[in-house]
């Protein structure tokens, strides 16, 4: 069968972002994927570099490929003049409404079992549109919180089709859809996601959609992560509970993410640019290796998609493990491994 080639850009931004990307573009290669690659500036050596934390080129880059793949940035702890997220921007520049983040048991000690859950999370809104301002000389700060009908509604229908898709792929009619939301303290915002999620859910037939209130959806998710299929929630609750689910499956070197939009996607890690151990080649990849087989996923190579993270599977089963799960492999060991891996399969098949 003969591929679409792809073109994605790759934005490896700063600290460990440059380790890992490189290593996730190393295993696409390895996997046999069709695809030219465009590599690009951001984050906040770009900025102290050009005074632009993402120049207009990287973002006229990216919008002539098929999607991309985000290592990290650096962002300043201190206001800084000039400086913009990048990460955000693009999000609002492509209009990449969902952020869709899997929390998949993983073959590591870290990780408990039998977890399959993914995480829809509202990724233009809520307190997310940095709209605070200062009141009483500053001893009063009020932060806006903005929710819409239809950004409700899109990411809410996201998380059905994912959920559907899902099932589809279990070989089941049925899927569990599960809202969160606060409506009994915040009835109007909260309540017009809570009405409109469940509004948009009741369309498709064989979901089941209960909803739960954020705190209760924490507790529960850590008791019982095993009953939870797709989870759609607000911008911030949905960021706290995804950094909390990724620490039920092994960590944030092994969770990825990617940003959805029509006819967009802009994968990445969950975690940042870690600059503690930035440099030192002991970055565990697979989070970024993970985020690209998404990237393939969502633009139609799920066979190749399921083959890297077979291939992923088959090195953490094997004990080869970064020091964030307990092990002494290096960046280069573990990416290695997975690309051997996937060349032995490969290797199989074609003398099929
Ligand atoms: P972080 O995710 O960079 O690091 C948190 C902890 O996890 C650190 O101890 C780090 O060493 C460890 N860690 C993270 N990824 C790892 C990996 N792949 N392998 C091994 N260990 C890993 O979060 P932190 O420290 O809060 O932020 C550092 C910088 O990253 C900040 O400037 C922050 O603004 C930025 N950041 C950027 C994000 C993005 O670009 N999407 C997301 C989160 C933070
Ligand atoms: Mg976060």
């Amino acid at each position: 069968m003969e591929r679409r080639r792809l073109r994605i850009a790759l934005i490896p931004g700063d600290g460990i972002g440059r380790e890992v990307v490189p290593a996730a573009q190393r295993v696409l290669d390895a996997a046999g994927v069709a695809a030219e690659y465009l590599r690009l500036d951001a984050g906040f050596e770009t900025f102290q570099r050009t005074g632009n934390a993402l120049p207009p080129a990287t973002v006229e880059g990216v919008r002539s490929c098929d999607g991309a793949l985000f290592g990290a940035v650096s962002s300043p702890s201190t206001r800084t003049p000039g400086y913009v997220s990048p990460i955000l921007t693009l999000r609002k520049e492509l209009d990449l409404f969902a952020n869709v983040r899997p929390a998949l048991s993983a073959p590591v000690t870290g990780s408990q079992e039998g977890i399959d859950f993914v995480i829809v999370r509202e990724n233009t809104e809520c307190l997310y549109v940095k709209q605070e301002r200062e009141e009483k000389n500053g001893a009063r700060v009020v932060a806006e919180r903005v929710i819409t009908r239809r950004a409700s509604a899109r990411v809410t229908q996201t998380a059905c089709e994912i959920a559907m898709r899902r099932a589809a792929l279990r070989g089941e009619q049925k899927a569990l859809l599960t809202v969160v939301h606060k409506a009994n303290v915040l009835a109007l915002s909260d309540g017009l996601f809570r009405t409109t999620a469940l509004d948009v859910a009741e369309g498709y037939a064989g979901l089941e959609v209960e909803e739960q209130l954020v705190d209760s959806m924490v507790y529960r998710m850590i008791r019982e992560p095993q009953r939870y299929d797709v989870v759609v929630a607000p911008n911030l609750y949905g960021d706290i509970l995804s950094d909390a689910a990724a620490a039920l499956v092994g960590g944030l070197g092994l969770a990825p993410s990617a940003n959805v939009g029509d006819g967009y996607v802009l994968a990445e890690p969950v975690h940042g640019s870690a600059p503690d151990i930035g440099g030192k080649g002991i970055a565990n990849p697979v989070a970024t290796i993970r985020a690209a087989a998404l990237l393939l996923e969502q633009l139609g190579q799920g066979d190749i998609a399921k083959r890297i993270e077979n291939a992923v599977d088959a090195v953490l089963s094997a004990g080869v493990w970064t020091a964030d799960l307990g092990g002494q492999a290096t960046t280069e060991d573990v990416t290695e491994a997975v690309c051997v891996a996937l060349q032995a399969e490969r290797s199989v098949a074609i003398r099929r």
